[in-house]
Protein backbone atom coordinates (compact mmCIF):
# COMPACT_ATOMS: atom_id res chain seq x y z
CA UNK A 1 0.00 0.00 0.00
CA UNK A 2 1.10 3.59 -1.13
CA UNK A 3 2.50 5.69 1.85
CA UNK A 4 0.77 8.32 3.21
CA UNK A 5 2.70 11.55 3.00
CA UNK A 6 2.53 14.64 5.36
CA UNK A 7 -0.39 16.54 2.99
CA UNK A 8 -2.30 13.29 1.88
CA UNK A 9 -3.20 12.98 5.86
CA UNK A 10 -3.77 16.20 6.43
CA UNK A 11 -6.36 16.00 3.61
CA UNK A 12 -7.77 13.08 5.00
CA UNK A 13 -8.14 14.50 8.75
CA UNK A 14 -9.64 17.71 6.74
CA UNK A 15 -12.08 15.79 4.73
CA UNK A 16 -13.40 13.73 7.95
CA UNK A 17 -14.08 17.06 9.81
CA UNK A 18 -15.49 18.68 7.53
CA UNK A 19 -18.18 15.44 7.14
CA UNK A 20 -18.63 15.68 10.40
CA UNK A 21 -19.13 19.10 11.21
CA UNK A 22 -21.11 19.87 8.29
CA UNK A 23 -23.50 17.35 9.28
CA UNK A 24 -23.33 15.28 6.03
CA UNK A 25 -25.03 11.88 5.90
CA UNK A 26 -22.14 9.37 6.32
CA UNK A 27 -22.54 5.97 4.62
CA UNK A 28 -23.32 3.93 8.25
CA UNK A 29 -22.67 0.44 8.52
CA UNK A 30 -25.88 -0.80 10.41
CA UNK A 31 -29.59 0.57 10.26
CA UNK A 32 -30.57 2.59 13.11
CA UNK A 33 -31.93 1.06 16.08
CA UNK A 34 -35.18 3.63 15.90
CA UNK A 35 -35.96 2.45 12.29
CA UNK A 36 -38.01 -0.29 13.44
CA UNK A 37 -39.51 1.37 16.49
CA UNK A 38 -43.02 3.74 15.75
CA UNK A 39 -42.52 7.52 16.37
CA UNK A 40 -45.12 8.04 19.04
CA UNK A 41 -46.61 11.15 20.26
CA UNK A 42 -44.83 14.32 22.30
CA UNK A 43 -45.46 16.84 23.84
CA UNK A 44 -43.28 20.42 22.55
CA UNK A 45 -41.75 20.16 25.87
CA UNK A 46 -41.17 16.82 25.79
CA UNK A 47 -39.54 17.43 22.01
CA UNK A 48 -37.55 20.20 23.69
CA UNK A 49 -35.86 18.08 26.22
CA UNK A 50 -35.16 15.01 24.28
CA UNK A 51 -33.94 16.82 21.40
CA UNK A 52 -31.53 18.86 24.27
CA UNK A 53 -30.32 14.72 25.07
CA UNK A 54 -29.97 13.92 21.88
CA UNK A 55 -27.71 17.37 20.73
CA UNK A 56 -25.70 16.18 23.73
CA UNK A 57 -25.22 12.56 22.92
CA UNK A 58 -24.72 13.92 18.75
CA UNK A 59 -21.65 16.35 20.54
CA UNK A 60 -20.37 13.45 22.24
CA UNK A 61 -20.22 11.60 19.43
CA UNK A 62 -18.67 14.51 17.42
CA UNK A 63 -15.61 14.34 19.81
CA UNK A 64 -15.67 10.59 19.47
CA UNK A 65 -14.61 11.44 15.97
CA UNK A 66 -12.41 14.01 16.52
CA UNK A 67 -10.62 12.21 19.74
CA UNK A 68 -10.74 8.60 17.12
CA UNK A 69 -9.05 11.02 13.94
CA UNK A 70 -6.31 12.71 17.09
CA UNK A 71 -5.34 9.23 17.41
CA UNK A 72 -4.51 7.70 14.31
CA UNK A 73 -2.06 10.45 13.67
CA UNK A 74 -0.04 9.79 16.39
CA UNK A 75 -0.29 6.31 18.31
CA UNK A 76 1.23 3.47 16.36
CA UNK A 77 -1.31 0.56 18.24
CA UNK A 78 0.02 -1.65 15.73
CA UNK A 79 -1.42 -4.51 17.71
CA UNK A 80 -5.11 -2.85 17.78
CA UNK A 81 -5.31 -0.64 14.75
CA UNK A 82 -7.90 -3.49 13.55
CA UNK A 83 -10.55 -3.10 16.73
CA UNK A 84 -9.86 0.91 16.70
CA UNK A 85 -10.90 1.13 13.27
CA UNK A 86 -13.50 -0.57 13.91
CA UNK A 87 -14.92 1.07 17.01
CA UNK A 88 -14.31 4.90 14.65
CA UNK A 89 -16.44 3.16 12.19
CA UNK A 90 -19.37 2.24 14.64
CA UNK A 91 -18.78 5.91 16.18
CA UNK A 92 -19.99 7.16 12.58
CA UNK A 93 -23.53 4.96 12.92
CA UNK A 94 -23.73 6.41 16.08
CA UNK A 95 -23.20 10.24 14.95
CA UNK A 96 -25.53 9.53 11.97
CA UNK A 97 -28.34 8.27 14.26
CA UNK A 98 -28.15 10.80 16.58
CA UNK A 99 -28.73 13.54 13.93
CA UNK A 100 -31.11 11.20 12.38
CA UNK A 101 -32.90 11.74 16.09
CA UNK A 102 -32.24 15.82 16.08
CA UNK A 103 -33.95 16.34 12.70
CA UNK A 104 -37.15 14.01 13.62
CA UNK A 105 -37.47 15.97 16.81
CA UNK A 106 -37.50 19.06 14.47
CA UNK A 107 -33.76 20.57 16.10
CA UNK A 108 -30.41 21.14 15.39
CA UNK A 109 -26.88 20.39 16.49
CA UNK A 110 -24.92 22.13 18.83
CA UNK A 111 -23.33 25.19 17.46
CA UNK A 112 -20.36 24.73 19.43
CA UNK A 113 -19.62 21.09 17.54
CA UNK A 114 -16.08 22.98 16.02
CA UNK A 115 -14.93 23.77 19.27
CA UNK A 116 -15.57 19.98 20.70
CA UNK A 117 -14.06 18.64 17.72
CA UNK A 118 -11.25 21.16 17.94
CA UNK A 119 -10.44 20.68 21.72
CA UNK A 120 -10.59 16.60 21.22
CA UNK A 121 -9.05 16.18 18.33
CA UNK A 122 -5.86 18.36 20.01
CA UNK A 123 -5.98 15.62 23.20
CA UNK A 124 -6.36 12.03 20.73
CA UNK A 125 -3.14 13.49 19.10
CA UNK A 126 -1.62 14.92 22.37
CA UNK A 127 -1.83 11.82 24.16
CA UNK A 128 -1.07 9.31 20.93
CA UNK A 129 2.24 11.63 21.18
CA UNK A 130 3.04 10.67 24.76
CA UNK A 131 2.55 6.76 24.65
CA UNK A 132 0.07 3.99 22.92
CA UNK A 133 -0.64 3.01 26.44
CA UNK A 134 -2.17 6.58 27.62
CA UNK A 135 -3.85 6.48 24.34
CA UNK A 136 -5.53 4.00 25.52
CA UNK A 137 -6.45 4.95 28.31
CA UNK A 138 -7.76 8.12 27.31
CA UNK A 139 -10.32 6.18 24.67
CA UNK A 140 -11.50 3.88 27.68
CA UNK A 141 -11.83 6.79 30.13
CA UNK A 142 -13.54 8.87 27.65
CA UNK A 143 -15.65 5.97 26.95
CA UNK A 144 -16.58 5.38 30.49
CA UNK A 145 -18.21 9.01 30.78
CA UNK A 146 -20.18 8.44 27.84
CA UNK A 147 -21.42 5.11 29.01
CA UNK A 148 -22.61 7.21 32.42
CA UNK A 149 -24.26 9.98 30.18
CA UNK A 150 -26.17 7.33 28.34
CA UNK A 151 -26.94 5.70 31.54
CA UNK A 152 -28.11 9.16 32.70
CA UNK A 153 -29.84 9.71 29.47
CA UNK A 154 -32.08 6.51 29.31
CA UNK A 155 -33.35 7.72 32.55
CA UNK A 156 -34.27 11.22 31.52
CA UNK A 157 -35.64 10.57 28.14
CA UNK A 158 -39.55 11.01 27.95
CA UNK A 159 -41.05 7.57 28.60
CA UNK A 160 -42.71 7.31 24.86
CA UNK A 161 -39.77 8.65 23.40
CA UNK A 162 -39.13 4.87 22.43
CA UNK A 163 -36.79 5.79 19.11
CA UNK A 164 -34.21 8.38 20.96
CA UNK A 165 -33.93 5.36 24.00
CA UNK A 166 -33.65 2.68 21.25
CA UNK A 167 -30.84 4.64 19.83
CA UNK A 168 -29.00 5.36 23.44
CA UNK A 169 -29.44 1.64 23.98
CA UNK A 170 -27.12 0.52 21.20
CA UNK A 171 -25.04 2.98 21.70
CA UNK A 172 -24.32 2.32 25.75
CA UNK A 173 -23.44 -1.36 24.68
CA UNK A 174 -21.03 -0.61 21.92
CA UNK A 175 -19.30 2.71 24.05
CA UNK A 176 -18.88 -0.10 26.77
CA UNK A 177 -17.41 -2.55 24.56
CA UNK A 178 -14.80 -0.08 22.93
CA UNK A 179 -13.94 1.14 26.84
CA UNK A 180 -13.13 -3.05 27.41
CA UNK A 181 -11.14 -3.06 24.34
CA UNK A 182 -8.73 0.04 25.17
CA UNK A 183 -8.33 -1.43 28.50
CA UNK A 184 -7.44 -4.66 27.16
CA UNK A 185 -5.51 -3.63 24.60
CA UNK A 186 -2.90 -2.11 27.65
CA UNK A 187 -4.94 1.26 27.98
CA UNK A 188 -3.27 3.01 31.13
CA UNK A 189 -6.43 3.24 34.15
CA UNK A 190 -6.15 6.63 34.61
CA UNK A 191 -5.64 7.46 38.73
CA UNK A 192 -9.08 10.14 40.14
CA UNK A 193 -8.09 12.96 40.36
CA UNK A 194 -7.37 13.22 36.83
CA UNK A 195 -11.26 11.05 35.91
CA UNK A 196 -12.22 13.99 38.08
CA UNK A 197 -10.89 16.43 35.50
CA UNK A 198 -12.43 14.54 32.55
CA UNK A 199 -16.35 14.48 34.56
CA UNK A 200 -15.56 18.58 34.98
CA UNK A 201 -14.95 19.22 31.03
CA UNK A 202 -17.87 17.01 30.23
CA UNK A 203 -20.42 18.68 32.41
CA UNK A 204 -18.99 21.69 30.76
CA UNK A 205 -19.70 20.09 27.40
CA UNK A 206 -23.28 18.54 28.28
CA UNK A 207 -24.61 21.69 30.25
CA UNK A 208 -23.83 23.93 26.84
CA UNK A 209 -24.78 21.15 24.01
CA UNK A 210 -28.25 20.93 25.42
CA UNK A 211 -29.10 24.28 24.96
CA UNK A 212 -27.26 25.61 22.09
FE1 LIG B 1 -20.21 6.59 20.09
FE1 LIG C 1 -17.28 4.59 21.50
Amino acid sequence: MRQLTAIDQFIAHADRALRTLSNAKQPTQRPSPASGVAEQDLSAEEKRHAAGLMRVNHSGEVCAQALYQGQALTAKLPHVRAEMEHAAAEEIDHLVWCQDRLDALNSHPSYLNPLWYGLSFAIGAGAGLVSDKVSLGFVAATENQVCKHLQKHLEDLPAQDQKSRAVVTQMLEDEARHADMALNAGGYNFPAPVKGLMTLVSKAMTKTSYRI
